[in-house]
């Protein structure tokens, strides 16, 4: 199964984005970017327009994670601004299966996420719909936060009932928990502040590398 490292830019310097992303551009295939807006999580980051602006820096694939209510409202605004895989969370949208589905007919990948304190199995028809799964590991609303080590029996439940899908996770991922996220069968692995926090990007790419391994 293919394992990769997507950095958040969460813990980029939005005010050289282009910049920072050009860093991590040699050692990665995909850059996760975290799109919050005041009410489902406690905070506001970036939306459409600022994807649509970096889309033209890089030939990074865009691994677009919304943690918005309503997400069925601005999903095509994503899709125009040349996301390639888009998470939303089941419980902020209506009719999750129609979202997935309008994801997939752009021909984009889709997702849902997962937080902490939800069962993967209350969601199980939309998993069997879904590209890729994204496994919290902490709740959502702000890089660097402590790794929540209670989600990896669920991590490892999923990898039993469906051997090839997609499992990313998603938080505190660093040395010594992007290793047990490996073991519990996760083969994406997203990490914001453990890469953007480091002056050397690629030394921390590659100690996660060699961790996931
Ligand atoms: C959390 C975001 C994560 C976050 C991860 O709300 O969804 O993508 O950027 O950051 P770290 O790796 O710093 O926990
Ligand atoms: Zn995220």
């Amino acid at each position: 199964m293919k394992t990769a490292i997507f950095p958040s830019i969460l813990s980029a310097d939005f005010s050289q984005l282009a910049k920072e992303i050009k860093e991590v551009e040699p050692f990665v295939d995909a850059i996760h970017i975290d799109v919050m807006d005041g009410h489902f999580v406690e905070n506001i980051t970036i939306g459409a327009p600022v994807v649509k602006c970096i889309r033209p820096k890089t030939k990074l694939l865009f691994d677009v994670h919304l943690m918005i209510e309503h997400p069925q409202k601005f999903v095509q605004d994503f899709l125009d601004a040349g996301s390639d895989c888009i998470f939303f969370h089941p419980k902020t949208t209506a009719n999750p299966a129609k979202l997935l589905k309008t994801i997939q007919s752009a021909g984009k990948k889709a997702g849902i996420a997962i937080n902490p304190n939800e069962q993967w199995e209350s969601f199980e028809a939309l998993v069997k719909k879904a590209d890729k799964v994204l496994m919290m590991t902490v709740y959502p609303g702000f890089g660097g936060q402590k790794f929540i080590s209670d989600v990896l029996p669920c991590i490892r439940n999923l990898r039993r009932r469906f051997p090839a899908l997609d499992i990313e996770v998603d938080g505190g991922v660093k040395q010594g928990t992007a290793n047990l996220c490996a073991e519990a069968g996760a083969n994406l692995f997203v990490a914001g502040a453990f890469i953007f926090g480091q002056k050397d990007r690629k030394k921390a790419i590659k100690a996660l590398e060699r961790e996931i391994k």
